[in-house]
């Protein structure tokens, strides 16, 4: 990954390990730019055995050298960036002077995350995180939403009563649930603005002038690409872009960014959906319980399954990516048999989740290798594990670059 600009993609329902690999990118990075997605994201550090979850600032924010970017396609909550500057201060790190956030950020307000609640408790539920996403979003794309700016130069009442009388119409009729006032609403939300002004900044203009001086930039996505509202499992999909497709109107600027997909070596999913390669059973019960597998932001069990190649072929041609940063081998290596699924029957990913709940997994089985010592080669894994990543190589056509082995900074090493 010698280009200036590289962009971490996630290639399956998230949670892929984005967070440490961008962390590890982040060494030798001048700038690290979050380009979508919300508070509903939830990406965690290990640095020297401390742990850290970041849902905004990305999460190049612990390398002290990094100018950290939140760019207009981000949906902001301002509560949750200011508990998140709170936890980031008590974790030592000051982030006054290394944190720029676009006054043209989309706010998630309080009447958003109460429609996503609300909503959530009826049939026919996403399974979202219930931070407000969907809602913000639908308010965005019908030209209404309350943004950064418009809090900053006071000019967001109107606005914000607009969304009181339509939104409190929807939550009080139709789901039995308490208005909320748009009088205090708008005094906390002055309050919070107040708090964030002085990180608020262009972002496209330094990453422009970035780029024109070769300095490093990273740009960090978040979710995965499976739950990309066009081309995920749709329905069950956030609101927003997850591919590299978003970077451009999400920051401002085209940075023609060299692109790195982030897959686990099994398949996670939380929430509702089709799940093609979906595992229960024992092998499952060791991946959740020995892999972490809940959420960082909800602490949800993620439902677990095997590697997924056609999936991980159509992220790969949908965010145009030919290297993959293949996470978790430690923790897959300990079953005694590995499946992997390397096709379809009859059928390539289709983005309907009904559809998708019909196709036949086809799939091939291997061995384990067991659990791994931290090593700094490649050629220094197990000869298991290699077949592994090799037949991940062969069967999507992309290259392995990366592989994580632990949560460390010193369990992620190149392949190549
Ligand atoms: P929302 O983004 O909260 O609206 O949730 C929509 C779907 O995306 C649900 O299935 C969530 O579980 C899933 N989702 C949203 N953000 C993440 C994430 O960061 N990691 C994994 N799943 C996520």
């Amino acid at each position: 990954m010698n280009a200036t600009c590289v962009a971490a993609i996630g290639l399956q329902w998230g949670d892929e390990g984005k967070g440490k690999i961008i962390d590890w990118l982040a060494e030798d990075a001048r700038h690290v730019a979050r380009f979508q997605g919300g508070h509903n994201a939830g990406h965690t550090l290990v640095v020297d055995e401390r742990e850290l979850v970041l849902h905004l600032v990305p999460s190049g924010i612990l390398q002290p050298q990094c100018h950290c970017y939140i760019g207009q396609g981000v949906a902001l909550s301002l509560p949750a960036l200011g508990e998140e500057l709170h936890t980031l201060d008590q974790f030592g790190t000051d982030v006054s002077t290394r944190l720029t956030v676009s006054p043209d950020c989309t706010l998630i307000l309080p009447y958003h995350q109460a429609l996503d609640v609300a909503r959530e408790g009826k049939a026919g539920k996403i399974g979202t995180t219930k931070r407000g996403i969907g809602p913000a979003h639908e308010d965005k794309v019908g030209r209404r939403a309350v943004r950064l700016r418009h809090v900053l130069t006071d000019d967001f009442r109107e606005r914000l009563a607009e969304m009181a009388d339509r939104i409190n119409c929807e939550l009080v009729n139709l789901h039995g649930a308490k208005p909320l006032d748009a009088q205090s609403i708008g005094d906390e939300l002055l309050a919070q603005a107040a708090h964030v002004r002085p990180l608020v900044g262009a972002v496209a203009t330094p990453l422009a002038t970035a780029k024109n001086n070769n300095e490093k930039i990273l740009l960090e996505a978040s979710q995965g690409t499976l739950l990309d509202i066009e081309q995920g499992s749709y329905p069950f999909v956030t609101s927003a872009g997850c591919t590299i497709a978003a970077a451009a109107p999400g920051l401002g600027i085209e940075l023609a960014p060299q692109v790195i997909g982030i897959a686990k070596c099994y398949t996670t999913r939380v929430g509702m959906g089709a799940f093609p390669t979906e595992l229960t059973g024992a092998d499952a019960e060791f991946l959740t319980t020995t892999g972490g597998e809940f959420g960082a932001t909800t602490a949800r069990q993620r439902r677990v399954g095997w590697l997924d190649i056609p999936a991980l072929r159509h992220a790969l041609a949908l965010n145009g990516c030919t290297q993959i940063a293949l996470t978790k081998l430690d923790i897959l290596g300990q079953l005694n048999e590995i499946k992997i699924c390397t096709n379809y029957a009859d059928s390539e990913w289709v983005p309907d989740d009904a559809a998708l709940t019909k196709l036949q997994p086809q799939y091939t089985t291997m061995p384990g290798w067991g659990t791994l010592a931290t090593v700094t080669d490649y050629a220094d894994l197990p000869a298991n594990c290699r077949a592994y990543v090799e037949l991940v190589a062969e069967l999507t056509g992309a290259e392995i670059s990366i592989i994580s082995h632990g949560k460390g900074r010193n369990e992620t090493l190149r392949c190549a």
